[in-house]
């Protein structure tokens, strides 16, 4: 058994944010990561993070364009913390070492973001996840923090509703170990790879979300999924809406900049469920290139600026469509990008488990609501990553000694669980993982309706029930990718059901969640969180209220 007082599983921007906290504050910290930590997602994110560091700007102006991007759906005091703490965040990093881009004055660097009324997006270049997470792994290291490299978590262990640890597979040699903590905290990220075209890494499955969700913990708000409008066509690489930001145009086959139809102030930044949208209608409608894509033009920006600001994506049309976007236009289309929903956690991360908490992508801590604004979620991993830090660390100071039964009895069943499903005499998990990503691609996408969200939850059991007979065949104990995939898959199907159903029973159409045939906002009866809880039968959906304290709710036009 390995003892720590915190383990916080995943190595991204928010799991090393709150080891950090821990470190500082005395706790015996550790970190469990699937990959090693600079490998972990936050890595991809391009654009920036905001902050209201300008002179002209606000938190309460953050905190509105936050709220109106969310469709009013984000909890408006867990809006204000992440507003208020957003400058002291950003200059922390800043001076920890994250190498901004810079104004001539010296000063950070902000470019215009969809549906911000300030440019207030801190950047380095298009490489500012990269730059943060490098930030935060030099300090880790620094600090000496004892980091479990390529391990799977696969069961968190939770009684009387207090987590009281986890079970952990190290992939070098597939044995299994149960870890002992006073709190856990998950820092997994999101799930994109549930669907066919995805900017996500192909290690997002949203296992962290569904080790939570088995655990009896409710998840919230999943059926909001964010489309990104700008990834490359082909791969689905992410083009960071910082080219939008810099003053790229949107054109469609018949060189129209048709943002103009669909948000006419904002035009190609409005927030990102809008220009998601408008550019599917193009395609949808016939009036994108063959093969489904429209044109991002950055061209007229020219080659300095490209360089300076934008060399991540250009060296990616380079290297992954074979395209110079200095010279011409970029293939995208919209492509899954992020989750809006996730665990339930509050302002601190604090889970209904005492002593487990989410942050980051894995959590609904709810400042997005039914949609995020660009330049929000790093903002959000070091903002609640932090918190959770603080809270975690004041919280194991008061605990007592917990018996090791559980954790022990925990292992036990895993191992067990483990090895029934190796053999040659069953299902295997590429063709069910196959068939998830495209039922959830055609039809739980930028549009929804009833008959394809009955299509997809009726997809996603007949699927589960292939999954229970999943065999795994490859024996080898040394990084077992097929045993891996499959233990995944499980979770999988677990957030897709209730993504699907989720969205089958919202019948309105608010933020990233749009339905052609409920296409208003229905504040009467939707204003409200989903909550879901795992039952034998499947999710089972209940609702709470949304917190709102400054901004009443309003038509949202851009
Ligand atoms: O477009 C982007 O650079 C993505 C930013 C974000 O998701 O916040």
């Amino acid at each position: 058994m390995i003892t720590h007082d915190v383990v916080v599983i995943g190595g991204g921007l928010s799991g090393l944010r709150c080891a950090i906290e821990l470190h500082e504050r005395g706790v015996d910290v550790a970190i469990v990561s699937k990959v090693p930590l600079i490998r972990s997602h936050s890595g991809a994110a391009q654009g920036g993070i905001n902050a209201s560091i300008g002179s002209d700007d606000s938190w309460e102006s953050h905190a509105f364009d936050t709220v109106k991007g969310s469709d009013y759906l984000a909890d408006q005091d867990t809006v204000e913390i992440l507003c208020k703490e957003a400058p002291d965040r950003v200059l922390e990093m800043e001076h920890w070492g994250t190498n901004f881009s810079r104004k001539d004055d010296g000063t950070i660097a902000q470019r215009p973001f969809g549906g911000a009324g300030f440019p207030r997006t801190c950047y380095a270049g298009d490489r500012t996840g990269h730059n943060i997470l490098h930030t935060l792994h030099e300090r880790i290291l620094r600090a000496g923090i004892k980091v479990y490299r390529e391990w799977l978590v696969t069961r968190l262990v939770i009684e009387d509703d207090r987590c009281l640890g986890f079970v952990a597979m190290d992939l070098l040699n597939s044995e299994l170990e149960v870890f002992k903590t006073k709190a856990t905290v998950l820092a997994t990220g999101g799930y994109g790879r549930i669907y066919q075209k995805s900017t996500n890494a192909i290690i997002n499955k949203g296992f962290g979300i569904s080790l939570a969700y088995r655990a009896g913990v409710p998840l919230q708000d999943m059926e909001f999924v964010q489309f990104h409008p700008t990834t490359l066509w082909g791969t689905n690489i992410l083009i960071t809406e910082g080219a939008r930001g810099e003053g790229g145009y949107l054109y469609n086959k018949d060189h129209e900049r048709f943002m103009k139809d669909y948000a006419s102030s904002s035009m190609e930044l409005a927030p990102r469920d809008i220009v998601a949208r408008s550019i599917q209608q193009e395609i949808d409608e016939g009036r994108a290139f063959p093969g489904g894509y429209v044109h991002l033009d950055i061209t007229h920006l020219g080659k300095d600026l490209i360089e300076e600001r934008l060399g991540g994506i250009r060296q990616i049309c380079i290297d992954f469509a074979g395209i110079d976007p200095v010279e011409e236009p970029i293939p995208v289309q919209p492509g899954q990008h992020y989750s809006m929903g996730g665990i339930s956690s509050n302002k601190d991360g604090a889970t209904p488990a005492s002593g487990l908490y989410a942050v980051g992508e894995c959590a609904c801590i709810s400042v997005h609501g039914a949609n995020r604004l660009g330049g929000n979620s790093l903002l959000d991993t070091v903002v609640f990553g932090r918190r959770a830090g603080v809270h975690a660390a004041d919280y194991v100071t008061s605990l007592g000694e917990t018996s090791d039964d559980p954790l022990t009895q925990a292992l036990d069943s895993e191992k067990t669980a483990i090895s029934e499903m190796m053999g040659n005499d069953g299902e295997s998990y590429s063709s069910i993982s196959e068939e998830l990503k495209r039922t959830m691609q055609e039809n739980v996408g930028v549009f929804r309706e009833k008959k394809e969200l009955e299509k997809a939850v009726e997809d996603v059991k007949k699927l589960e029930a292939r999954a229970r007979s999943l065999k795994v065949r490859t024996e080898a104990r040394e990084f077992n990718l097929e045993l891996l995939n499959a233990i995944e898959l499980k979770g999988m199907l677990d957030l897709a059901h209730v993504i699907a159903l989720g969205a089958l029973v919202r019948e309105e159409s608010r933020g990233a969640h749009y339905r052609t045939d409920f296409l208003e906002r229905d504040d009467k009866n939707w204003l409200k969180h989903t909550l879901a809880y795992l039952t034998p039968e499947g999710p089972r959906l209940e609702y709470k209220d949304v917190n709102i304290t400054i901004f009443q709710p309003q038509r949202r036009t851009y």
